[in-house]
């Protein structure tokens, strides 16, 4: 099995992904974040720099739905090494979606086409596409997958939810497996692996060797030491994890700009990382309030001496 690491926006960027190398280098492919604009953004370049990947094997992400556009940001992929793009068609977030992007663009099945047609004729890299399975219901999934199939795609990574799930609903496994039974493509699956149990569960729902990769995100997220768990039955020890926060905070403290930026970035993951622990509530409360790195390191040496990590 394969195992990815998803794209979280303001989560699973450069300096979390190369922290993670580090500690764990059990992932075979990460995404990035999402680009959105022709002319990228200092954070979404830095995200994508070679120099800032180095070792890693990583797929850039873009999000549009425009071919031109989609073109012109691959060109710029292309100049900095990329042999392949990730297609965003998943992103449930209301204002993406209002502008027919993300899982959006699949209200618009044949506009959809279209610009799957321009992009594979004239894109030089390889194309990956992750996608949703429909905007209001999984009946939308049928024809956009016979979409999906007339194009030699790199692989689809299926998170099997419409866009009006959000994050809500279980998967729906149905649809994951139609696409198992029918499609001519590589698939990767993606949704709400955050334990061994759930692995096997997805896993063991579907005896098919088509199934050779999946890709997790919130689940790393919870517990960092999900992979090596699921590869060697193993838990990951609290000191591994303390070294690994270390890491992305001294990362962070680095390439961003003022304490205040690297505290948003740490909160924003504690709000996943601190779900693992026992009765993390009273240390969480302060590490979301406090303004200064100091104060911040000691609350969390303090959660991580008195608490026990229990993923
Ligand atoms: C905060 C947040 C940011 C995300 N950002 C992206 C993104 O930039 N691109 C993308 O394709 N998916 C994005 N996703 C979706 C995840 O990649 C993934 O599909 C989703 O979390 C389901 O997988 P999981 O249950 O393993 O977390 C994001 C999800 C969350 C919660």
């Amino acid at each position: 099995m394969k195992f990815y690491m998803a794209p979280m926006e303001g989560l699973t960027g450069f300096v979390y992904r190369n922290a993670y190398h580090r500690n764990f280098g059990d992932v075979d492919q990460y995404i990035t974040p999402f680009i959105g604009n022709r002319n990228l953004s200092s954070r979404e370049k830095n995200d994508i720099l070679p120099a800032h990947n180095a070792g890693l094997s990583v797929v850039p992400q873009i999000l549009t739905n425009r071919a031109d556009d989609f073109l012109e940001i691959a060109r710029t992929l292309q100049e900095y090494g990329y042999d392949t793009v990730n297609l965003n068609l998943g992103c449930p977030s209301g204002t993406v979606v209002a502008k027919y992007r993300g899982a959006g663009f699949l209200a618009l099945p044949d506009e959809l086409d279209r610009f799957l047609e321009e992009i594979f004729h004239k894109c030089p890299l390889r194309i990956s596409i992750k996608t949703r399975i429909g905007v209001e219901n999984p009946g939308e999934w049928e024809r956009l997958l016979a979409i999906y199939e007339q194009y030699p795609l790199e692989e689809l990574i299926i998170h099997p939810r419409v866009q009006k799930d959000f994050y809500k609903n279980a998967p729906r496994m149905d649809a994951f497996l139609f696409a198992v039974k029918t499609s001519r493509h590589a698939l990767c699956y993606n949704g709400d692996i955050a334990s061994l149990e759930d692995y096997r569960q997805v896993t063991g729902n579907i005896a098919d060797a088509k199934l050779n990769r999946v890709m997790l995100g919130r689940g790393i997220l919870k517990n960092p030491g999900l992979i090596g768990e699921i590869r060697g039955g193993k838990r990951v020890s609290k000191t591994a994890v303390k070294k690994f926060h270390d890491d992305i905070l001294v990362g962070y403290l680095e390439v961003m700009s003022g304490e205040r930026n690297t505290l948003f970035r740490m909160k924003e993951l504690w709000s996943y990382l601190g779900q693992s622990f026992t009765s993390p509530e009273k240390y969480l409360k302060k590490i979301r309030k406090t303004q200064r790195v100091s104060e911040y390191r000691a609350l969390v040496d303090a959660l991580f001496s008195e608490q026990e990590w229990c993923p």
